[in-house]
């Protein structure tokens, strides 16, 4: 048995039958024929995993390393193993003059599970600057590319969570960062900021992040726990009949977005506790782990949440971290 309680940032604790370490596509595309049957999960940095129990299977865990950086006149290019830890890059890229990821700085995990929900942030998707993605199709054991336009990329969503979901172990992900860099500086927080450089926006961000969101080597969590929901129009305007103050984002024409956490904290929840699991007091899309909590406290308190806000807000909440029982992964 193996122990995973570090090895996720909501930190329950709980064990895994089997563990591997993975250092490169090659050598689990040799394996992967011999053990197509058993269960597994893909375990990057455990920033957006929650192990509820434990696990049946066996972990993978990413350890795909390497940075290679090639240029042309107009651009970076970057292949970057699937375990390379996320910030540490964005630092890496800051100091070598290779602007574009600074909004983006401070987001836990690691480089191959950036594309698979698209991490955004201030105003940034990832997908800008991915080039392609190498995986090992888990199908046909082959290993395979696939370019930005065919990844479907969308709010936190992707071809990985979708048509290829369960059947891909991404590699390395390629980035293209342009050498025109233009600041992006439009998101409320960064508003404030003149001119700034790629490093006013890398030292904004990160002193925003730290003030809002709880450290999970401090504090049990992982990140927003829910997405932010789009809904139609229509009930948008139905909804701000009775919340005139309701705020949103545009999305299209017939949709918006809603802040999850406007819709959770309008219904008071910020602080609420169920056991040793609460919805954080300061930001409360994020739900915390005190230490003392478990995975059965997590899904009542994420259920409540839900039934609340669909019965005042007709709106579904939806999960953006990935929920593990004893099978593999599940919804509530
Ligand atoms: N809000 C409240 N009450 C609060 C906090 C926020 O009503 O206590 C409302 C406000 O209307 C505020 C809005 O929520 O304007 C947005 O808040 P914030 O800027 O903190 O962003 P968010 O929508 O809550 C998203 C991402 C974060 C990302 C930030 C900044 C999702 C699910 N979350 O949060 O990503 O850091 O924007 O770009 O899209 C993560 O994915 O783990 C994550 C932390």
């Amino acid at each position: 048995m193996y122990p995973l309680q570090n090895l996720h940032t909501f930190a329950f604790p709980a064990y895994a039958a089997d563990f591997h370490l993975v250092g490169s596509l090659a050598e689990l595309q040799e394996s992967w024929h011999s053990s197509v049957n058993q269960s597994y999960y893909i375990l990057g940095e455990g920033s957006n995993t929650v192990f509820l129990e434990d696990f049946d299977g066996c972990i993978l865990k990413m350890a795909i390393k390497g940075i290679e950086l090639q240029e042309t006149d107009e651009e970076f290019i970057l292949k970057v193993g699937a375990g390379e830890n996320w910030h540490q890059l964005v630092e890496w890229c800051l100091a070598k003059g290779i602007n574009g990821f600074e909004n983006l700085a401070l987001i836990p995990g690691t480089v191959g599970a950036a594309p698979i929900q698209n991490i955004g942030a201030y105003g940034v998707e990832v997908e800008q600057f991915i080039d392609s993605i190498e995986y090992l199709c888990l199908v046909s054991g082959t290993i395979k590319h696939i370019r930005r336009a065919e990844c479907q990329f969308a709010y936190r969503d992707s071809i990985f969570k979708r048509a290829l979901a369960g059947q891909f172990i991404i590699g390395s992900v390629t980035f293209s960062l342009s050498k025109h860099w233009l600041a992006n500086a439009s998101y409320a927080e960064l508003r404030e900021l003149a001119e700034p450089s790629a490093r006013d926006i890398f030292d904004k961000v990160v002193q925003v992040r730290q003030r809002k969101l709880p450290d999970p080597k401090k504090l049990g969590n992982a990140g927003s726990f829910f997405k932010n929901p789009i809904i139609d129009k229509a009930l948008f305007v139905q909804l701000r009949q009775r919340y005139p103050h309701i705020p949103s984002y545009p999305v299209n024409t017939e949709q918006v977005k809603v802040p999850a956490a406007w819709l959770i904290d309008t219904l008071g929840f910020k602080g609420h506790k169920i056991g040793g699991v609460m919805c954080h007091a300061q930001q409360p899309l994020v739900l915390t782990n005190d230490g003392t909590g478990s995975g059965s406290e997590l899904v009542a308190l994420a259920k409540k949440i839900k039934h609340a806000v669909q019965q005042s807000f007709f709106i579904e909440l939806e999960n953006e971290v990935q929920l593990v029982s004893n099978a593999g992964l599940v919804h509530i």
